[in-house]
Formats: structure tokens, C-alpha cells, sequence
């Protein structure tokens, strides 16, 4: 049996019709940038997230960085954020020309550990981005109070966390401003590239807004020096009409998640889901021996089996961000975990089946 790690073409075939015809409309309509079906895209997205505003942008790492501008972010400033993240949510920073400051993680959810970035605060930094890492949400009641004692503004990184809830608390509507991904793979995916930022602060959101289109506040009007980071029409249509399955499919990844877990059990390390959380499995990672890891993802391979990685190598051990001078050792369990981690098959599309025959495989290497 062959398994792939994702199947985007699976997943775009039920709304298939619909994309077409929305396609088409936009095709007549003129309106290829700027057209109503961005406006209807921010609304209904701002919804689902519970937030006040939504400002579709071009990709997920502009909208971190359009967000840390808009809180004030900039040069002079440090930013922490959590060592395992992807690349992107430390280079935001960088582009904002901040700091990043990478802190380690909890062991048994691999999100931010709030002691350890504790001990990271000076007197420079300016902002907190807890990571909503795998589709599980952060403790966003203790990020802000951690951020309130301190003067921080809280910048949610929910490039994989769209509908994420944990208590009373849903991705996108707790922090200053949130920033997500619409990257195909992401469990709301653009038919290429796209992201958004929420928040909740109609100033944050008008700044945004000006920054996503080369600072100007009326035509011709620029008070920033900012991007074009806009999302065009085509794209928003799409992600109104996949918006509409978002929850059904986030059901499917955790019906999926709780498969995995009951077929193997004590086999591997389960990333733990915390009190009160409901994660919607952007991603379903399991720990091996760090030792026998890349002998099981060749025996998987030789199975059919496609795994991945996230990530092996933590933002503060790659090569860009040496000059941070975060050496080996600065965040110990992010740098365990990194050489722990195995990714498994997970999309909403994915049978029960082959869940089934990958937790075989699985096993089956792990003995080997
Ligand atoms: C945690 C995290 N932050 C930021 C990004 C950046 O998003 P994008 O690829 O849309 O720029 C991604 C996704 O790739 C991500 O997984």
C-alpha cells in the first residue's frame, strides 16, 4: 500500500465544481485584485476565528511580519518565540528588524515554555509569539499574563491552528493579533499561496490593512514604507468555499490523531494534548529512540510509508541565525525532540485503512 503524507488533490476534489465556477467569476468580473470576494473572505474568516477583523494577506510569513509592524515591532526590539518552530516565524522577526530570542519548549506539548522564555526577558523585548505548533493551541491565559506583567504584545502563530481551541480560547482571537498561513499543505489551504492576520484591535487592523498595501492610507497616500502583501480574488473565493469544510475536516484529523494513538499506544511518544484542548492535527508527530529514527522512516519508506520532519533542526541551531550565538545546548528538549520527532501521514483524506497499515508498519520497525 502506498501512503502519501498529504494528498492535495484528494482534498480539492469534492469543491472542484466550485472553484471552477468561482474562478470563472472572477475571470468576468474584472476584478482579479481587490474584487468582493476578499472582503467576504476577511469576514467569514474573522468569524470562524471568533476575532473582530481579518486582513487576507499574501502568505503566512508576511502576515507575522505585517502584525509585528502593527503592534510597533521594529529595530532595537527582541521578539521570543519557541525554538521549534518553522524557519518563518523567526525570520518575520528579523524582517521587522527585531531580535528573535528563541526560547525551549515543554516536553510533553513541545509548545512554549513559559519559564524558560521568562528567564529570556530583557529590558529590549517587545513581543511574545507562542506557537500554536501541530494545531495545538498555547496556554493562552498564561501567555497573557505573562505578557501584561511584563508590557508585551502577544502575536499568535496559528499557521497551523485554524479552529484550534483549548479551554474558552479559540486560535486567532486571544492575542494582540494572530497570523496565519493559507499554504496548501495548512488545514485551510489556498490553491497556492496565502495567509491572514486577525485580531481583535480595529487600530492593529487598519495598519495592517495599510501595510499590505505599500502603507497607504488613501490612494497615492503613503504614511508607511511598507509591501504589497495583498490576497487576490481567486484565492479568497477558493478559501470561502474550503472555509466551509474546515470543521468537518479538522474532525476527520482528529478522529485520524485518536486512530494513531489507540493502534500504537505505548509504542512511540505521543505529543500530549493538554487540559480542556482540542488540537485539529495540523500534523501528527510521533518520538522515537533517536538512535533507530531514520532506520524507521527507511523501513517505512521501503513500505510505502511517506514521512516527514518537523523540524530537525531548531531555528536556533540553523546556520542564518548563528550570529544569535543560541549555541547547542541553549534549548535543550527543542534540540532533543528535533532528533526524536517523526511526522506520520495525516490529511482528512486519509482512510482509516491506511492509518491502520502505517501503525503496522510502524510497529514493525520499531522491533527491527
Ligand atoms: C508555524 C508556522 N509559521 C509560519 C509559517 C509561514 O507560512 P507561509 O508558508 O504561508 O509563509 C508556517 C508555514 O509554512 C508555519 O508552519
Amino acid at each position: 500500500m502506498k501512503v502519501p503524507f498529504v494528498d492535495l488533490v484528494a482534498g480539492a476534489k469534492p469543491e472542484r465544481e466550485a472553484y471552477l465556477a468561482a474562478f470563472a467569476q472572477v475571470l468576468d468580473s474584472g476584478a482579479f485584485v481587490g474584487g468582493p470576494q476578499v472582503a467576504e473572505f476577511e469576514a467569514a474568516f474573522a468569524a470562524f476565528c471568533g476575532a473582530k477583523h481579518g486582513i487576507a494577506v499574501n502568505n503566512g510569513t508576511d502576515a507575522l511580519l505585517l502584525a509585528l509592524r502593527a503592534l510597533g515591532v521594529g529595530p532595537g526590539d527582541e521578539v521570543i518565540t519557541a525554538a521549534n518552530s518553522f524557519f518563518a516565524t523567526a525570520e518575520a522577526i528579523s524582517h521587522a528588524g527585531a531580535k528573535p530570542v528563541l526560547a525551549d519548549v515543554e516536553a510533553s506539548t513541545l509548545l512554549l515554555d513559559l519559564d524558560d522564555a521568562a528567564r529570556r526577558v530583557t529590558a529590549k523585548t517587545r513581543a511574545i509569539i507562542p506557537v500554536h505548533l501541530f494545531g495545538q493551541l498555547a496556554d493562552m491565559p498564561r501567555v497573557r499574563d505573562f505578557a501584561t506583567e511584563r508590557g508585551l504584545r502577544v502575536l499568535e502563530d496559528s499557521a497551523q491552528a485554524h479552529g484550534a481551541t483549548r479551554g474558552g480560547d479559540r486560535a486567532g482571537a486571544t492575542g494582540d493579533a494572530a497570523a496565519f498561513s493559507f499554504y496548501p499543505t495548512k488545514n485551510l489551504g489556498a490553491i497556492g499561496e496565502g495567509g491572514a492576520v486577525t485580531t481583535n484591535d480595529p487600530a492593529v487592523a487598519e495598519r495592517v490593512k495599510r501595510l499590505r498595501d505599500h502603507g497607504q492610507a488613501g490612494r497615492h497616500d503613503h504614511v508607511d514604507i511598507a509591501y504589497n502583501a495583498r490576497l487576490d480574488s481567486v484565492q479568497c473565493a477558493c478559501l470561502t468555499i474550503s472555509l466551509g469544510r474546515l470543521a468537518t475536516a479538522n474532525e476527520a484529523r482528529r478522529m485520524l490523531a485518536q486512530r494513531y494513538r489507540a493502534r500504537l499506544g505505548n509504542a512511540v511518544r505521543f505529543v500530549t494534548e493538554a487540559q480542556a484542548s482540542v488540537p485539529v492535527y495540523h500534523l501528527m508527530v510521533v518520538r522515537v529512540a533517536a538512535e533507530k529514527r531514520d532506520a524507521i522512516r527507511d523501513a517505512l519508506a521501503r513500505a510505502g510509508v511517506a514521512t516527514a520532519i518537523h523540524y530537525p533542526r531548531p531555528i536556533h541551531l540553523q546556520r542564518a541565525y548563528a550570529h544569535l550565538g543560541q549555541g547547542p545546548g541553549s534549548c535543550p528538549v527543542a534540540e532533543r525532540a528535533a532528533g526524536e520527532m517523526i511526522s506520520l501521514p495525516m490529511f482528512p483524506d486519509l482512510s482509516v485503512a491506511a492509518v491502520d497499515y502505517v501503525c503496522d508498519q510502524l510497529l514493525v520497525a520499531l522491533r527491527g
